[in-house]
């Protein structure tokens, strides 16, 4: 059917034939990746009998092409969590080894100090192991409240807000700015996702040598 519009699912096509869409060349994806803001109150999980999941703020065509979460944010956490359909690039981003770095902004009760600072930055020690040391950035401190940023390569069950718990701090929002090279984009309100453009897809597949 060569010159012609294929205007029905049912359209004979060769396997040598080219496609075009609206005039440009048309290559079927085979991959998918996402930046979802996640909202509070979401399960990080495919899908869950009682609870809202995180596949669940997705249209379905990506449950059907694999499309899974990188890692996990608990349930009150919010922000950045990606999502691909590449199993071994999801595995790279999360392998210890590769030491890719999660930013993270916490708002805390009490009164952060440099003595935080310097505790994050040796190493905090937590019941069943110790932290690698961290940066830690105050943003403002106050009597009852304090808002920071905390750098993280691990990715253990909790580490935030524990992290802050070992030292007095219960954590009130948490929120992830970054993962590796990518950072929340601005304009995807809380529950909204998009597509990864084909650099931010690049620079995640340079952060783990996967080229
Ligand atoms: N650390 C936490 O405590 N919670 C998260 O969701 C992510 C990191």
């Amino acid at each position: 059917m060569k010159g012609q519009a294929a205007v029905t699912p049912e359209s004979e096509v060769a396997s040598d034939d080219t496609f075009l869409l609206d005039g440009q060349p048309y290559c079927p994806q085979s991959e998918w990746h996402l930046m979802l803001n996640k909202p509070s109150g979401i399960l990080t999980a495919a899908r869950d009998r009682r609870a809202l999941t995180v596949m669940d703020l997705l249209p379905d065509h990506y449950t059907r092409v694999r499309c899974m979460p990188v890692g996990r944010l608990d349930k009150d956490t919010e922000g950045l969590l990606l999502l691909t359909s590449n199993g071994e690039l999801a595995h790279r981003l999360l392998a210890p080894k590769r030491g890719i770095v999660k930013v993270y902004q916490a708002r805390v009760l009490g009164c952060l100090d440099a003595d935080d600072v310097a505790a994050f930055s040796q190493g905090i020690s937590l019941n069943d192991f110790t932290a690698l040391p961290t940066r830690l950035t105050i943003q403002y401190a106050q009597q009852d409240q304090s808002l920071a940023v905390v750098e993280l390569t691990e990715g253990k069950h909790r580490q935030v807000r524990r992290m802050f718990g070992s030292r007095g701090h219960e954590v009130i929002s948490l929120t992830r700015l970054a993962f590796g090279p990518l950072t929340l984009d601005p304009g995807l309100a809380p529950g909204c996702f998009r597509v990864l453009t084909a650099q931010e897809a690049d620079r995640l597949k340079e952060a783990v040598n996967l080229v």
